[in-house]
């Protein structure tokens, strides 16, 4: 007797189980389905760290970095061409083009803030560069990272401190760039300056310091280029040890994009709610940066990269390194913008 009901009792466990199971699978597949209607497509070579995609609307082509080879690049995404230029003056973080000019650039390379003069239609082992002005004089082992440029046209980047491989906490800023080029330094310390934004109002500006985990917002005054009143409008729960929120970008709902590095995913998150709406896995870990572009703005350009890792990482992660193309969100980004000198 006992046992039959024990047996009956375990039954209806399995049943339940089976119906979670099956539930489960349910979820996943409606997930699959989502994901199935999303095409992620690499459209360059592997390169070692790939960043700062900028898409220039006027020439509807992609700009990015290999921070390590010290390129500037170029993708054409209707030849899927990619061109390049050195810049001699260290680590690349950030180059966005001059606007108004052709084939003139401002890039942060180094600590040095230039001036570049390259045509995008052929490589270029040695452009002519000018330095325009040096950042972090007062500090040793830092280099520029992200960048952007404002909606008033003024050029923003940050810097991170690094000795070697390592890390090296609160030795970078944030600073905002004079026509000329003149730094002025905005927020410091941070430790490693990236995934800036505006809303389209222009009345908010949004931050990233990796290590801190979170998405920090400031009152942005557009006429002087002033921030004020910091809160944190999102906060990373990592899946993965080492994950952190990378380069970040808006939606035309002004829901933000962030690259998750060593995560694998790029989120959409509503900064309003602090919540993520949606995770889009990639095909490699080191997610870097993100940008919308193409004709109607609808495809997000996603960069990585593939410095540090293992042989096996790299056996499971082939593609890493490569900027991805991915297309079918269902959603816009705005156009980006060129600095005003
Ligand atoms: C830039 O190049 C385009 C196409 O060659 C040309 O029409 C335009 O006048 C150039 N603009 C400047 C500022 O040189
Ligand atoms: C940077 O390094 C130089 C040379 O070693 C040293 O003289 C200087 O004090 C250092 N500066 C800072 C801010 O640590
Ligand atoms: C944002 O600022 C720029 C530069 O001042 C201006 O051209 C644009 O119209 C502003 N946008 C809004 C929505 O106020
Ligand atoms: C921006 O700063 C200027 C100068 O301090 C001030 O007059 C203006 O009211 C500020 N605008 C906003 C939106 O805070
Ligand atoms: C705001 O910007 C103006 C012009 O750039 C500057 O003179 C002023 O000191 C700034 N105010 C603050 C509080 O940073």
């Amino acid at each position: 007797m006992t046992s039959v009901i024990s047996e009956v009792r375990s039954l209806s466990v399995m049943t339940n189980l089976w119906i979670l199971v099956l539930g489960l699978a349910v979820v996943e597949a409606s997930r699959d389905q989502k994901q199935r209607e999303l095409r992620i497509v690499p459209v360059t070579e592997p390169h070692v760290l790939s960043e700062g995609p900028h898409w220039d609307r006027a020439t509807q082509v992609l700009y990015f970095v290999d921070i390590t080879s010290q390129k500037i690049m170029r993708l054409n995404p209707r030849t899927s061409e990619v061109t390049e230029a050195y810049i001699k003056n260290g680590p690349v973080g950030v180059f966005v083009p001059v606007a108004g000019r052709n084939n003139t650039f401002w890039a942060g390379s180094g600590t040095d803030l230039v001036e570049v003069q390259w045509n995008p239609k052929y490589n270029d082992p040695n452009p002519r560069i000018r330095v325009l002005s040096r950042i972090d004089k007062d500090r040793n082992f830092t280099r520029f990272n992200d960048g952007k440029v404002d909606p008033a046209g003024r050029f923003w980047a940050g810097s991170l401190g690094s000795k070697g491989n390592q890390a090296l906490d609160n030795l970078g800023s944030l600073y905002r760039f004079s026509p000329n080029g003149t730094p002025t330094r905005i927020i410091s310390p941070v430790s490693i300056s990236n995934g800036l934004c505006w809303s389209h109002d222009n009345s908010t500006f949004y931050y990233i310091d990796s290590p801190t985990l979170q998405v920090v917002a400031y009152n942005y005054n557009v006429s002087t280029g002033n921030i004020s009143n910091k809160r944190v409008v999102f906060t990373l729960k990592k899946i993965h040890k080492d994950e952190v929120p990378d380069g970040m970008t808006i939606d035309a709902q002004g829901h933000l994009w962030v690259a998750i590095h060593s995560g694998g995913r790029v989120i959409q998150v509503d900064p309003k709610t602090g919540k993520e709406i949606r995770a889009v896995k990639l095909p490699v870990m080191a997610v870097t940066s993100v940008a919308f572009g193409g004709p109607n703005l609808d495809v997000l350009y996603v960069t990585s990269g593939r410095e540090g890792l293992s042989r096996r990482q790299l056996r499971r992660q082939p593609l890493a390194g490569s900027v991805f193309a991915v297309h079918g969100l269902g959603t816009t980004g705005a156009p980006m913008l060129n600095v005003k000198i």
